[in-house]
């Protein structure tokens, strides 16, 4: 695992040169649920350590709780990521997040899934608490004292996780409330089709203009869905690198449609089996990687650079 040798990376070298994506530019390494192979998914610690390797974007799922606030969380129960059953053992009808309130959520310690454990030798976050679920503020919060300390901007990039305009409004107004703009980098995200139009929709009424992403599980979806109408309405698209359809010559269908390609999710924790994987894709033109090791992502788009 490599840490920036500072606490934030400069812009990289590579971005400079010429890429097959639909801009030119390298393609982004987002931190899947942060550092989600390293540290607990969806913590400040998690988060922060994507930062400090050199990830461009950090990307927290997002639900509401009980009482309306965003916090950042996969499932829309508790109980995989946390020890909400056993906290909270005598709870009638399950462990859902939408049933709790922010103040019992920060009761809540995080169980590490996969290869992530609850500390990483070198290093130490932060934030005053990093092994919690966070709300989006408190990401903010991080992002912006990070961006502060290391001079580069570091993007975000929340998924609406439910379905529907509760979600989509919460979320619009904590980002324009926090001071950020259409051309931050900024990329909002969900697989419900209604609910990226719906953001759409309400961006166009607030004057807002965030980057949005459509996601699915098949590139053949999309396809059957017609780029050039998804175009309409979102500026990329994230797909399922396992998924049917996926190709490089999808890519470029997405590419002259106007659209941009988001890969998810790089989980390949070995070097000598991510890194052929990446260069794959990054080869075909993908414009950014969902990874779980964005170190791993950094080291292959240096090395994709150098083809370049
Ligand atoms: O949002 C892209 C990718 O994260 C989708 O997968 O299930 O990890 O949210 P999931
Ligand atoms: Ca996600």
């Amino acid at each position: 695992m490599a840490l920036a040798a500072a606490s934030c990376l400069p812009v990289h070298a590579e971005r400079k040169r010429r890429w097959p994506t639909r801009d030119g530019a390298a393609p982004l390494v987002i931190a899947h649920r942060g550092a989600s192979g390293y540290l607990p998914e969806h913590t400040l610690a998690a988060y922060e350590l994507a930062v400090r390797m050199g990830a461009d974007c950090i990307e927290p799922d997002l639900h509401l709780t009980r009482d309306g606030q965003l916090v950042a969380m996969h499932d829309a129960t508790l109980e995989r990521t946390t020890d909400a059953a056993t906290r909270f053992a005598a709870r009638n009808g399950g462990w859902r997040v939408a049933d709790f309130s922010l103040e019992e959520i920060r009761q809540l310690e995080m169980r590490p899934q996969g290869t992530a454990a609850l500390s990483v030798p070198g290093f130490r976050p932060s934030s005053a608490h990093p092994l919690r679920v966070p709300t989006l503020e408190e990401i903010i919060g991080l992002a912006r004292r990070l961006e502060a300390e290391g001079a580069r901007a570091i993007g975000l990039y929340p998924e609406a996780k439910q379905a529907g305009p509760r979600l989509a409004s919460h979320l619009l107004n904590v980002l324009s409330a926090a001071g950020y703009v259409g051309s931050d980098k900024v990329f909002l995200q969900s697989f419900d089709l209604d609910t990226v139009r719906n953001l759409a929709r309400r961006q166009q009424a607030l004057g807002l203009g965030y980057r949005l992403v459509l996601l699915s599980g098949s590139a053949n979806r999309l396809l059957a869905m017609d780029l050039d109408r998804i175009a309409g309405f979102a500026s990329g698209v994230g797909v399922n690198i396992r998924g049917e359809g996926m190709s490089r010559s999808f890519i470029a269908m997405a590419h002259a449609a106007g659209l941009t390609v988001h890969g998810y999710t790089f989980n390949e924790a070995r070097a000598a089996t991510a890194l052929p994987e990446y260069r794959k894709f990054m080869g075909w033109g993908m414009d950014g990687v969902f990874s779980n090791y964005p170190d791993l992502a950094l080291q292959a788009r240096t090395a994709q650079a150098r083809l370049h």
